[in-house]
Order: structure tokens, then C-alpha cells, then sequence
């Protein structure tokens, strides 16, 4: 789900509007996953209501919060090294600030942080936010104070986010919290905790919510969206417990998918992240009967080797996969499928690398996310298996993978050109002022002149050239949307 996160915007510090009356300061930033920026505007909701305005000034901050990832080694490094900044902040400007450090690293480390970075006054794991009222009086005696407890029930859904750094037309909305996958990798099973679901009546509300303050598309977010299962609260792997009443009318990914296309039919639906062993057909076919549920799926494999996948306790073969992407071309021909990849998993071997190109080379992608693997204590692959491929070989895998993706992204992309495509309008290019920047359905950034176009408007873009990952066209007019 992370990528999802502009590259630029992690570690952003957030801005949202001002309630008047409030006194306390704070700067609130964020790393990794989109589930991450989400959470902090939950967060921000909830200190707002407790005497606190935002700030992106540190040196004004009574109170900073980085909110953190562990799903590799370098996004740890990453938060440390912010923590050594707050330190000199404090140290030459800011004497009376307090620290708190929120997310997944908080969780991964517990007391543990307050022992080792001496800047720490305040350990939130992401299941605990609503204890931040308290925990902030205990910091405001001088205390240290600490919540990691992960829930069995908490999804938020009764709190309503307080929009940050928002472009006003595209919104994340989350629906399930925690994994029960344990792919052998992977800490966030332990970070954040066992799945459990929103209610899907707090989920639609958001939804209308949204609408009717202008936005035009969300993203429905959790680790494991097609796991989504509503039967009343509780969590998914207590589901066999449930009554006949509530196993008959609980709601699946699919009904909730079906809900929210039908309940804003203008406003466009996306869902991150799909795992190839829980995505099932019957969400693809309510993708294909909604025109507002975008054709793209992100579909993580991780390895084209079926013993890396076995070592991974990824439930699911290659052939399984792949047939998987025939079925969903067949049932939504121009569907974009998306992927993540790790090299570099412990006992890869050069055989079990070749199976990640040749799938690669069949599914052919439309983009994708790639990373070397980075060992993570307490995972199963941590405890039980050495990382014994060796660093260059790792670099290398990577960097074939990553030329191999941007070869295929060029072929998908090219598919593109002479056809007209719908894009809603985010923001300004990146490199042009003069220019739009948003997406068509299947996640593709398309970019063309303003004209007398705004942020919001949905416009039909004819394609007249492309690079790698980018359509570039011209408005032919507005789209049937609008
Ligand atoms: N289901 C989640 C996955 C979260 S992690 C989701 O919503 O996206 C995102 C990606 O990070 C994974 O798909 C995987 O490719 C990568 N990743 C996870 N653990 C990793 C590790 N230990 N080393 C390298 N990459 C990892
Ligand atoms: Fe991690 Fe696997 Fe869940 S990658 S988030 S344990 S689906």
C-alpha cells in the first residue's frame, strides 16, 4: 500500500485548517503506507479536539509527532534520523517541546524507544490513538507515557478524519485494520495487529460524506482489502463463532464494493492492497458491472518462484497467479494490473530469480513497486532463515527487475496513444504550470494543457504521446461524469 504515497510527500508535515480558540501546537508527520497518512488524520481529529492547531513551522511545535513505518530497515533509519533533528530543534530553539513517536515502529519497538532515543516522551501504536487525551496529560506532568496495545475491535470508524494536505478531490477511507496473512517477510502482521473490519454503514457515510464536500474518488484502503468481512464486529478469524443471523447477513469486499458504487455513482472507487490468494471473482465482476470502480488492480506476488512463495507462506502457485490475470483480462480486458516484487529472499537462488522475470514477462505489468529484502526481527523469515544472498547480488536482481518493469510500462503505455481516455483532474504537472496532472481509470498520470479546466473536473483526454509511465495529451471536452 505504500506507493500509493507520493514519493515527495513522505515525511511531509501536515497542514489543515485552523479551529479557532485553539492554543497548542502541532507538527504532525508521516512515513510510509498510505494506511499511515490516513491514520494521522485521525490523529489530527483527535488533538484538534483537545486544544491543538497544526503547524509545518518545528521551531513554534509543543508538541511533534512522526508517525512511522518498520516494513524495511531503511524506513527505520529514516525515522531515527528525523528524531536526531527534533533533538537539535529542541536543544537550540525549542526547549519545551515533546516528542511522541506514533505507528508501526512504535509498536515493533515499544519501551524500547523510550530507552533508547532520550528525545521520546510518547510511544503510540496505531491502535491506541484514541488514549492520546491521556497519554498527553501524562506528558504534560512530566511522565513518560505509553500505549502499544493492540485492539481486537478498534477500526476508527466512528471518528471523521480531519482532511490533511488535501487536493479536495481524491480521499483514502479505511475499512480494515491488521493482517492475518503472516507472509514470512512481513511485520505488519505484528505492528498492527489481527484484521478486524469497519462497519459498513460508517464506511458508506464517509463516502457520502465525501461527496457532497466535493471530492470525486477514494481509495478504500487495508493491508488485505479482499479480506474485508462485516458480521457485526469482531475479528475475521472469530468469524466461525459468529450466529446463523449474522454469518447470513454479513457483508463481503464484493457487497462492499457493490455498496459504494452504487451509494455515490459518480464518485470513483479504488481499493489497495489486493493479495492474489483472497481477491476473488466475484470482485472483479462488481468492478466490471460499476463504470465508477476504476479497472485497476494492485496485485503483490512478491516472487515468480513457487518454493520462494512456499518459503514466503504465500498461499497461492505461480500458475495459480497466473491464471488468476487471464481471468481478470477476460472479465475486464483493459484492466491495469499493478505489482510489488522482493529479490534477494533468503535461499534465492539465480533459478528462482529467472521465474520472477519469466512471470514478469507473462503478465506483463502496467507499473510496480520492487524492493531488495530487508530481514526484520521477530518475522518468521527473521527468526528461522538467514539472509544469505549476498548484497550485490540483491542490487543486481533489483536493478534487472526494475529496467525489465520500466521496458513493460513503456509497452502498456504505448497502448495508449490515438485513444481517449477519462482523467480526473488532481493537480499541476509536476513539470509545468501550464499543465494538468491526473489519472485515467487504470492509475495511468496523464498530463495536458489547463485550458479553462480545474482541480475536479473529469475531461476526456485524447493521447497524442507518452513516456514510460506518463500519457500526454489534450481535452476533448468533459466527460459524461461531471
Ligand atoms: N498487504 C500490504 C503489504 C504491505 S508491505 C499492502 O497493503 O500493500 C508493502 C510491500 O512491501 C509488500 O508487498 C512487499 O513487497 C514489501 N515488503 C514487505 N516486507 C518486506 C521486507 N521485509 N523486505 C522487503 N520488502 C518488503
Ligand atoms: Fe504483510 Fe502479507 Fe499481510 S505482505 S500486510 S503479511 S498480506
Amino acid at each position: 500500500m505504500e506507493k500509493i504515497i507520493d514519493e515527495n510527500k513522505q515525511g511531509q508535515s501536515l497542514t489543515l485548517n485552523k479551529k479557532e480558540g485553539n492554543k497548542r501546537k502541532l507538527f504532525i508527520e508521516s512515513y510510509g503506507c498510505a494506511m499511515n497518512f490516513s491514520d494521522s488524520e485521525i490523529v489530527a481529529s483527535i488533538l484538534t479536539n483537545q486544544g491543538f492547531n497544526t503547524t509545518q513551522n518545528l521551531e513554534e511545535a509543543d508538541l511533534v509527532l512522526v508517525n512511522t513505518c518498520s516494513i524495511r530497515d531503511k524506513a527505520e533509519q529514516t525515522v531515527r534520523k528525523r528524531l536526531e533533528k527534533y533533538n537539535a530543534v529542541k536543544r537550540d530553539h525549542n526547549p519545551k517541546m515533546k516528542v511522541g513517536v506514533l505507528g508501526c515502529m512504535a509498536e515493533r519497538l515499544k519501551t524500547k524507544f523510550l530507552e533508547e532515543e532520550k528525545i521520546v516522551d510518547l510511544v503510540v501504536g496505531p491502535d491506541a490513538y484514541k488514549d492520546l487525551p491521556n497519554l498527553l496529560a501524562e506528558v504534560d506532568e512530566g511522565r513518560d507515557a505509553i500505549n502499544v496495545i493492540l485492539s481486537k475491535e478498534e477500526t476508527y470508524g466512528d471518528i471523521s478524519p480531519v482532511r490533511l494536505n488535501t487536493n479536495g478531490v481524491t480521499a483514502f477511507v479505511s475499512i480494515t485494520r491488521g493482517c492475518d496473512n503472516m507472509c514470512t517477510f512481513c511485520v505488519v502482521p505484528f505492528t498492527r495487529g489481527r484484521e478486524r473490519s469497519r462497519a459498513p454503514q460508517s464506511i458508506i457515510e464517509e463516502v457520502n460524506d465525501l461527496w457532497n464536500k466535493g471530492y470525486k474518488e477514494i481509495t478504500l484502503l487495508g493491508q488485505n482489502v479482499d479480506s474485508y468481512l462485516w458480521y457485526g464486529g469482531g475479528l475475521k478469524k472469530d468469524f466461525d463463532k459468529a450466529t446463523d443471523m449474522q454469518k447470513a447477513t454479513s457483508v463481503n469486499f464484493s457487497n462492499l464494493l457493490d455498496l459504494c458504487a452504487k451509494a455515490q455513482p459518480k464518485m470513483r472507487i479504488r481499493f489497495s492492497t489486493s493479495n492474489p490468494q483472497d481477491l476473488t471473482l466475484g470482485v472483479v465482476e462488481t468492478m466490471a458491472k460499476h463504470q465508477n470502480i476504476c479497472n485497476h488492480i494492485h496485485l503483490p506476488v512478491q516472487s515468480g518462484s513457487n518454493r520462494i512463495l512456499k518459503e514466503m507462506n504465500r498461499l497461492h502457485t505461480r500458475e495459480e497467479y497466473m491464471t488468476l490475470i487471464d481471468k481478470i483480462r477476460k472479465i475486464i480486458p483493459d484492466c491495469a494490473i499493478s505489482q510489488d516484487m522482493i529479490v534477494g529472499f533468503p535461499t534465492e537462488t539465480e533459478e528462482d530469480f529467472q521465474d520472477t522475470i519469466s512471470l514478469m514477462e507473462y503478465v506483463k505489468y502496467n507499473f510496480g513497486y520492487m524492493y531488495k529484502y530487508s530481514e526484520r526481527p521477530g518475522t518468521m523469515a527473521g527468526r528461522n532463515m538467514e539472509d544469505d544472498v549476498p548484497e550485490e547480488t540483491k542490487k543486481r536482481r533489483l536493478q534487472y527487475i526494475v529496467d525489465l518493469q520500466r521496458l513493460h510500462s513503456e509497452i502498456k503505455t504505448k497502448e495508449w496513444l490515438d485513444k481517449t481516455v477519462e482523467v480526473l483532474i488532481e493537480k499541476e504537472s509536476k513539470k509545468s504550470d501550464t499543465q494538468w496532472s491526473g489519472r485515467t481509470p487504470q492509475s495511468i498520470v496523464c498530463v495536458f494543457p489547463k485550458e479553462n479546466y480545474k482541480v475536479g473536473d473529469f475531461v476526456n483526454v485524447k493521447v497524442k504521446n507518452c513516456t514510460s509511465a506518463t500519457l500526454i495529451g489534450e481535452v476533448v471536452g468533459y466527460s459524461d461524469n461531471n
